[in-house]
């Protein structure tokens, strides 16, 4: 058997409202056009939309210039990614947005600011001088390693306008993996802060930063905003505070004219083996995917408020935090906490003091408001959301029923978005005015973008069965490699298919056309000569109303070849007993069938995640299989869940 199986049955199917549909960014007529356009000729598609929705210092030569697996847009193009994001926002017929919110910040004490356009300009121009007076020069790179304060922003869109690559690490890494990544980008400056508020608590990153720069050489300079006001050592020399740098900084700094290949920022993430690959993305091209996608995907109207949950250290934080959305000219909110700080109903009380329009968080979150209950949900006023996102992992059908009921109030369209670090935007989703959505499906690719579906020999897979997603021509925004690793760039994404990218991901495609992504392909489990996604058995468990969130991995087994076992954590004040054991069961032959049924269920308070949320999958293999923990957890959220798993064996 080489494709995966699909046995997930999802019939529910939702309509866009006419009336959301009239008034769409892209009405249904734009839609089947551009799509026409995106098939006939991806490169005239996206040169449409380079036009439209960005601003150049010099126009483009060749939209594409592709020598597989390496891929130029725009060539020849001059812009500035700070520009795009600032500066035309107060020229021309535009100018009435220097007074437009461009950030509304909300810090987790409670405290709040405001940074119109004006005023992001003026921050961003005074610190892009603060880091040329500081010997920065275009080209070199800038770690940041910031909790989420208005400064971030401040700092990439500075790094944009001088054209010195930034490359954030999330503030919850630990110091070994700041020093491993600061080190391989081979940053000379770093921008911290003291710290930032977590759990109603500072949490030091400016000590933790201290740790690292013991083992980075190369940096000579470190600028420190001060956010908490605890005590901290700044190290005379090399370390300076922002507000004194800022001080004497003017505010006229003009935006470098950089080519559209030049590198805008370096990201990390996280590989199944080995360390951290350093993701590069460009300016034209990445600009001109996040801009287009943001406006067309979340509908984005001129007096929207728009909240994405994601910290900015992640990438979703930086195309749809930051970039896709000022690049729009729209109002992005961001919040410095966590959900439950100073209770489980801080996101409502969000949405509904800031009036947000459009709110784009990831499931791991919304299976953890489901957990918490609706009662959270109903002491505030959500009237003002008209858009509902999903990011990160696939939505299972009970949750996205949830955010549609609870969250949406049966009004909100949702888009459920699939895409990747390296594919730096959106790929696969509905678009809201056009795209009928069913639920736990991302459903169709963006215009001029052409997924598909293989086998291991790379054939195109028959619908309803799956296989391999991979992406067959070049898109604008894709990693452009893997910072000073071209070989692993090349066997990663490009090494299986020729000339194909290969995601990594497990995907099937239903009869209507329509995508659903299964989980990544090291997810995937082989039951009796079944391969069986992790994430439908998953969505299976989830929907046996007493459990909050589950968790599936493969163990061998001598007679079915790989056994389910399956991690569960019920709701709160469930008894995890043996009960709950039989219904979970029951639940899970009568949503896939009985060749799905774990061999073993264990109970647990809490899953392993990473600090973006996704559950560590390795890990649980290993304690499933009773094996040391051979895998990486440096990057695990919490290590007490993993001794806590451990001690129950
Ligand atoms: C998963 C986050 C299903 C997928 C933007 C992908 C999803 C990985 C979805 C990338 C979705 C992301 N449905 N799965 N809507 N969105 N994924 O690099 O496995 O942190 O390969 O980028 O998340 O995670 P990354």
């Amino acid at each position: 058997m080489d494709d995966i199986e699909s046995l997930l049955k999802e019939s529910r199917n939702f309509k866009p409202k006419a009336d959301f549909s009239r008034k769409a960014v892209w009405n249904p007529k734009t839609v089947a056009e551009m799509r026409k356009l995106g098939e006939k000729s991806p490169e005239r598609f996206w040169a449409k939309m380079a036009k439209e929705n960005i601003s150049w210092f010099q126009p483009w030569k060749k939209t594409l210039e592709w020598k597989p697996p390496f891929a130029k847009w725009f060539v020849g193009g001059k812009l500035n990614v700070a520009y795009n994001c600032i500066d035309r926002h107060l020229e021309g017929e535009n100018s009435w947005r220097r007074n437009k919110a461009a950030i509304l910040w909300e810090g987790e004490p409670g405290d709040s600011r405001v940074l119109t356009y004006g005023d992001l300009h003026r921050e961003v121009c005074k610190f892009a001088n603060v880091l040329k007076s500081q010997g920065v020069k275009t080209g070199d790179r800038v770690a940041i390693y910031m909790p989420m304060i208005p400064e971030l922003a401040i700092a990439m869109l500075a790094c944009a306008r001088i054209g010195a690559p930034h490359s954030i690490v999330f503030g919850g890494f630990s110091a070994d993996s700041l020093r491993d990544r600061i080190n391989d980008v081979g940053a000379k400056l770093l921008v911290t802060a003291d710290g930032g508020f977590r759990r109603g608590k500072p949490l030091a990153l400016k000590a933790t930063a201290d740790k690292a720069l013991t083992g980075t050489p190369g940096v000579e300079k470190v600028i420190v905003v001060a956010r908490t006001g605890e005590t901290i050592e700044m190290q005379k020399g090399r370390d300076f505070w922002w507000h004194d740098l800022m001080a004497d900084a003017s505010a006229l700094c003009p935006p470098a004219k950089l080519d559209s290949e030049h590198p805008l920022y370096i990201l990390y993430t996280s590989g199944t083996t080995g360390k951290p690959k350093g993701i590069l993305h460009t300016t034209g091209g990445y600009l001109v995917h996040v801009a287009t996608t943001a406006k067309v995907i979340f509908d984005l109207q001129e007096n929207d408020t728009y909240w994405c949950t994601a910290d900015i250290g992640w990438v979703t934080g930086h195309s749809y935090v930051i970039y896709g959305m000022l690049a729009n000219g729209a109002t992005t909110l961001m919040y410095e906490g966590t959900p439950n700080t100073p209770a489980e109903d801080r996101f409502w009380s969000i949405i509904e003091k800031y009036r947000v329009t459009i709110f784009y968080t990831a499931p791991t979150a919304i299976r953890t408001f489901i957990r918490w209950g609706e009662a959270h949900v109903k002491k505030h006023d959500l009237s003002s959301l008209r858009l509902l996102g999903s990011v990160g992992e696939p939505i299972n059908p009970e949750a996205w029923i949830w955010y549609h009921r609870v969250i949406g109030q049966e009004r909100c369209p949702i888009v459920d978005t699939w895409w990747q670090t390296e594919t730096g935007g959106i790929i696969i989703s509905p678009l809201p005015g056009a795209t009928a959505t069913k639920p736990g499906s991302a459903t169709h690719p963006f215009p001029g973008i052409q997924t598909a579906i293989y086998t291991e020999e790379g054939q195109e897979v028959k619908p309803p069965n799956g296989g391999l997603l991979v992406l067959k021509n070049p898109w604008p925004g894709m990693l452009r490699g893997i910072w000073g690793d071209k070989e692993r760039y090349k066997s990663t994404y490009w090494g299986k298919f020729k000339n194909v990218y290969l995601a990594g991901d497990g995907a099937h495609k239903d009869k209507n056309g329509y995508f659903w992504i299964m989980g990544r392909v090291d997810d995937v489990m082989n039951i009796s000569g079944h391969r069986i996604g992790t994430m439908e058995v998953e969505s299976a468990i989830v929907a046996e109303p007493h459990v909050a969130e589950a968790a599936v991995v493969g163990r061998p087994d001598e007679i079915t070849g790989t056994a389910i076992v399956a991690f569960v954590t019920p709701k709160q004040g469930v008894a995890p007993d043996d009960a709950l054991r039989e219904k979970i069961l029951k639940q899970v032959v009568r949503g896939i069938g009985a060749l799905a049924r774990p061999a073993e269920i264990r109970f647990t308070d809490a899953l392993p995640k990473t600090r973006s949320g996704k559950i560590m999958r390795r890990l649980l293999r290993d304690i499933a299989c009773h094996k040391e923990i051979v895998s990486d957890t440096t990057t695990l959220e919490d290590y007490s869940v993993l001794a806590k798993l451990r001690n129950e064996e």
